[in-house]
């Protein structure tokens, strides 16, 4: 018998996630939890939005023991994820069947593992981690908890990404280099020297255009 579950985020990165578990096949989800009043009682592939976050204790009691937040943002993606725990449900991951991962990678929970990611020997994905399509994770990599990796980024080996931060689409980060808490790296940037805490940077090579991140 599959699991059942719930997922928290009913947008575009819900539908990716619920996506993903139909690859899988593990899981059966029995609806979305959605913050967007308006939408409740609608339905998302044919699933249903059954209400907001506060219904997740019932649920619990109703016997839905797994939950995964589908937010791409990085921090309510974290703040769900502390809800799920509170209720007592399990936090789930869901990985594409062709994402490489390799044996000795370590994976957090409440992870989300797209199509075509490669995660890299000895790498250590933290909680509620986004690796979106294609992404690219190297050998030693460290990816701490609340970070989005977008499609087709590429972390180098041993670079280390703190919490929260965001690697967006296509960025490339040379190795042994650390983004820091918080940090943004643009789309399309080539970074070539640490990051550090919530700043943002773009380009080739990546320069600062804010402190304090817009995420
Ligand atoms: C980095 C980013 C977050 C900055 O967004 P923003 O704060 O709205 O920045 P702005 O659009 O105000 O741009 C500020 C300056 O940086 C430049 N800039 C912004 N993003 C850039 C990028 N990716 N590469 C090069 N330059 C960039 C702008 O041209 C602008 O330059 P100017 O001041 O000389 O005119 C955004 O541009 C970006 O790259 N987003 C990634 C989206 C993504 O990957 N999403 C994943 C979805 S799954």
């Amino acid at each position: 018998m599959l699991d059942t579950v719930v997922i928290i985020g009913a947008g575009g990165h819900g539908r990716v996630v619920l996506d993903i578990m139909s690859a899988v096949g593990r899981y059966q989800p029995t609806g979305f939890l959605d913050a967007d009043i308006t939408r409740h009682g609608q339905l998302v592939c044919g699933i249903p939005i059954l209400g907001s976050v506060n219904l997740l204790p019932r649920l619990r009691r109703q016997g839905i023991l797994g939950a995964i937040v589908a937010i791409g943002d990085n921090r309510s993606r974290m703040s769900c994820a502390q809800l799920v725990r509170q209720a007592g449900m399990e936090l789930i991951n869901v990985i594409h069947p062709s994402a490489v991962l390799s044996a000795t990678a370590k994976i957090g929970v409440n992870v989300c593992i797209a199509p075509g990611v490669i995660v890299g020997t000895d790498a250590v994905i933290g909680d509620s981690v986004l690796l979106n399509t294609g992404s690219i994770v190297d050998h030693e990599c460290v990816i701490q908890e609340g970070v989005h990796i977008a499609p087709g980024a590429i972390l180098a080996g041993r670079v280390t990404v703190e919490t929260g931060a965001f690697v967006a689409m296509g960025a490339k980060v040379l190795p042994c280099l650390k983004v820091g808490a918080g940090a943004v790296v643009g789309a399309g940037a080539v970074v070539r020297e640490d990051v550090a805490a919530e700043m943002t940077v773009v380009g080739v090579p990546a320069r600062l255009i804010r402190r304090g991140s817009s995420s």
